[in-house]
């Protein structure tokens, strides 16, 4: 007499739930201080480097003295420094010389007073060089950086 036929060897195992997509790794969390340079129109840095996608959060100091230097850090698209700081300027220090409305703006901190520190937390755009300038009138053709974001 043939043996009764034995279980399935295999036993039921839940799948496991889908992977996530591979970018779904969390994102890098990176920490920038820059800061103005005493009583001047510069930043103390003005090469930066992040990775794409990264958590930025980045504070500005301003460390003038001087009542006529306030601060911003603007990340704008490549080439397009001037006419951000431009449209900027038509709206004015209420907006903190910032025109949100402006697609080749991408990243702003508020105006900094003078001893001030100012924040803003961004995601790191795509791979690429960004320039970075202070929009306060008459800044951004000198106080002005690169933004690196490698792949
Ligand atoms: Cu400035």
């Amino acid at each position: 007499m043939a043996p009764a036929p034995s279980a399935p060897a295999s036993v039921a195992v839940p799948a496991p739930p889908p992977a996530p997509t591979p970018s779904a790794a969390p994102a890098p969390h990176v920490e920038i201080q820059l800061a103005s340079v005493a009583n001047t129109m510069a930043f103390d840095k003005t090469k930066l480097s992040v990775p794409a996608g990264a958590e930025v959060h980045l504070t500005l100091k301003n460390n003038a003295t001087m009542a006529t230097l306030p601060h911003n850090w603007v990340l704008v698209k490549p080439g397009t420094e001037a006419s951000v700081a431009a449209s900027g300027l038509k709206l004015g220090e209420p907006a903190g010389y910032i025109d949100v409305r402006d697609k080749n703006m991408l990243v702003h901190t508020p105006l900094s007073k003078p001893g001030e520190t100012v924040e803003v937390t961004f995601t790191a755009p795509e791979a690429g060089s960004y320039p970075y300038i202070c929009s306060f009138p008459g800044h951004y053709m000198m106080m002005k950086g690169v933004l690196t974001v490698t792949p």
